[in-house]
């Protein structure tokens, strides 16, 4: 029987419910097509690093390096470790040493679920930046605690990363409705966004069948709540991209109902599959997460993986259990009530 190797990462907080979640739903939907998932799970999370002083052995990224994906809850405990430190030493360096470039986040309403807005027919599919930019990581403080203290956060756009993110962007409209919206504020920075401009002009000329539109971010924001539907794919840089899947969760309903896939799409590493979410300490051990976000995640991995039929059976389970008007109301289910319900649907 055809087996892929994943390792499950549940992390911290509401992390480990959902990833249980999404691996007893993926599990059986492999079962239910004939192949088996082998999971290991690695209890790398803000616990393992009180107990051993890292998020991740040294060799971590080495280790994660052999598995056919990965699976992850989410990283962060901020009153134990801070995030600087968390996803500095975890979600961060997997995303980048597999060249995960894409994070793939698809905002649309699933059956059953009513999201704040009274447009309910959008299907936007946000795809961020996820190697470097604003999260490079470069800049530093001086004089710290003086009145003359300093901080600086170099953002970093490379033509490379540029071109291939907004390469994967043009080619997902292709397959799409042929629309791609990028995202900038290139009225106010000067060179980051400008370049960027000029590096999605140069790609349209390959692409004349593809409709470009540059919006800024702050006007791309009202247009998620005013127009959603006008939109299809949506390009934007790490942090910009960062701040619309929340508010692309927003409009579908909440963070309980966004995935994201993060696509090494040259396939040299492994990708990795998490929700948008994080560890939502405020509902940690209530029992109370949405699991879908997570279980959907899930879905992104068994098409990644390239075992569609299954992917297409998780997600239609998801949504024969929200068409019925389960997970679809924050904290009326319990977690368990959710996955039991995709579950049973799945059968
Ligand atoms: P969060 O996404 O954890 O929570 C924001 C709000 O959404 C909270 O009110 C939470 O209860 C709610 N929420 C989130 N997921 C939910 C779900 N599945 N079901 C129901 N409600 C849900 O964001 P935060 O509070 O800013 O971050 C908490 C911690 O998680 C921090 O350490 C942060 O850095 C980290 N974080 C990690 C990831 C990740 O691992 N990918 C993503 C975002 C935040
Ligand atoms: C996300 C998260 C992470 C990010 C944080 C936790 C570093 O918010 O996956 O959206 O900003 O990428
Ligand atoms: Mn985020």
């Amino acid at each position: 029987m055809k087996s892929y190797e994943i390792a499950l990462i549940p992390g911290d907080g509401i992390g480990v419910d959902v990833t249980e979640a999404a691996w007893s739903v993926l599990t059986k939907a492999a079962a239910g097509a004939g192949f088996a998932l082998e999971g290991t799970t690695f209890p790398w999370s803000c616990a393992f690093y009180e107990e051993t002083g890292a998020m991740m052995p040294a060799d971590g990224i080495a280790t994660l390096r052999k598995f056919d994906a990965i699976l992850l809850g989410a990283v962060g405990w901020p009153v134990r470790v801070p995030d600087s430190v968390s996803l500095h030493g975890l979600l961060l360096p997997i995303r980048k040493s597999f060249v995960q470039y894409a994070n793939i986040r698809p905002h649309r309403l699933l059956a059953g679920v009513e999201g704040p807005l009274k447009k309910t027919d959008f299907d936007i599919l946000c795809i961020r930046e996820n190697t470097e930019g604003e999260y490079s990581g470069a800049g530093g403080r001086v004089h710290q605690g003086t009145s003359d203290e300093v901080a600086v956060e170099t953002s970093i756009f490379t033509r490379t990363a540029v071109e291939r993110i907004l390469r994967f962007g043009f080619e997902q409209a292709r397959k799409r409705r042929g629309k791609l919206a990028s995202v900038t504020k290139s009225n106010a920075q000067k060179y980051s966004m400008v370049f960027w401009d000029a590096v999605t002009a140069e790609l349209a000329a390959e692409y004349p069948d593809v409709e470009v539109t540059g919006y800024h971010i702050d006007a791309m924001a009202a247009r998620m709540v005013m127009a959603p539907e006008s939109l299809d794919v949506v390009v934007a840089s790490n942090l910009f991209g960062d701040i619309l899947t929340d508010l692309g969760a927003a409009i579908q309903g909440g963070l309980g109902f966004a995935a994201s896939a993060n696509i090494n799409p040259d396939r040299t590493a492994p990708s990795m599959f998490e929700p948008v979410h994080g560890s939502a300490p405020d509902i940690a051990h209530l029992g109370i997460a949405n699991p879908i976000a997570a279980i959907w995640s899930g879905a992104m991995m068994l098409d990644h993986l390239g075992e569609a039929g299954a992917a297409k059976a998780v997600m239609g389970a998801i949504e024969a259990a929200t068409a019925r008007g389960i997970g679809t109301v924050p904290g009326q289910n319990k977690t368990s009530e959710i996955t039991a319900a995709v579950l049973a649907a799945l059968a």
